[in-house]
């Protein structure tokens, strides 16, 4: 019997690249299962999706813990006590440090204060590989090298919405139609320390026509991105089983 991956996923909206992952696994078409789904937002569609299918949720509520972190007099004393400000600095390629450090240090301690919470519920599961289904948050070096444990290296994947190395950052369709690209597309690719920079794993194309709209470009590229990421983790999985052998 094939041994299944075991996939944990994060979003932060509506899903559809998670159903399209959950559909894969159903359907038999990738050897994984998704063994929770976590949002940095509550009360999603994506959540919804999860639960229908019989998957654990969590959330972690950022946006309140970043208010929390920009009320609170004594930030420090909700920091890990495992985080190295010094290491995490100098690692991250998320913001520049020389600009506005202290600005810089309270991005990174309050995310790395969020992402103690994540990692309290994801160590509690059985986890092959993490993928960021739609996830808005980025994710520093305090959480990457936990998760990437293993001497096989790279276990977080992510879809991006453009075809990287052009237009990082959150708006890949936007950035692509207003350019006026005529070729659009998305990315797997696994993260590391900086935005949408780590090793690319799958890219897929679409032509955009010239009376397409911005709306046109995110349905055909959302098409190619439910496409895309099962591939990827099919790819993954069997990397996995040659590598055991
Ligand atoms: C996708 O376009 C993905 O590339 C981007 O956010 C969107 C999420 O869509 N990062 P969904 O939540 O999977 O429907």
């Amino acid at each position: 019997m094939v041994q299944k991956l075991k996939v944990g996923t994060l979003i932060s909206g509506g899903g559809t690249n998670l159903q399209a992952i959950i559909d894969a696994c159903d359907q038999g078409r990738i050897d994984a299962q998704i063994v929770f789904t976590g949002s940095d937002v509550g009360g999603v569609k994506g959540l919804e999706r999860a639960k229908k299918a019989g998957i654990n949720t969590f959330v972690v509520d950022y946006a309140r813990i970043i208010a929390n972190c920009r009320q609170i007099r004594d930030l420090d004393s909700l920091l890990p006590k495992d985080f190295d400000p010094e290491e995490i600095l100098g690692k991250q390629r998320l913001v520049d440090v020389e600009k506005n450090h202290e600005k810089a240090l309270f991005f990174i301690k309050s995310r790395v204060i969020a992402e103690r919470q994540l990692l309290d519920h994801i160590e509690s599961y059985d986890m092959d590989l993490l993928v960021l289904a739609g996830f808005m948050r980025v994710l520093t070096p305090y959480f990457i090298d936990r998760i990437n444990t293993s001497a096989l290296g790279h276990r977080i994947m992510n879809i991006h919405p453009a075809l990287l190395p052009a237009f990082p950052g959150t708006d890949g369709y936007g950035d692509t139609f207003r350019y006026g690209c005529k070729i659009g597309g998305c990315t797997v690719h696994f993260i590391d320390y900086g935005e949408d920079t780590g090793p690319i794993i799958g890219q897929k194309a679409f032509e955009i026509a010239d009376e397409d709209t911005l709306e046109d470009v995110k349905e055909k590229g959302l098409q190619k991105e439910w496409e895309l990421y099962p591939a990827c983790i099919q790819k993954f999985a069997q990397s996995r089983k040659v590598i055991s052998i």
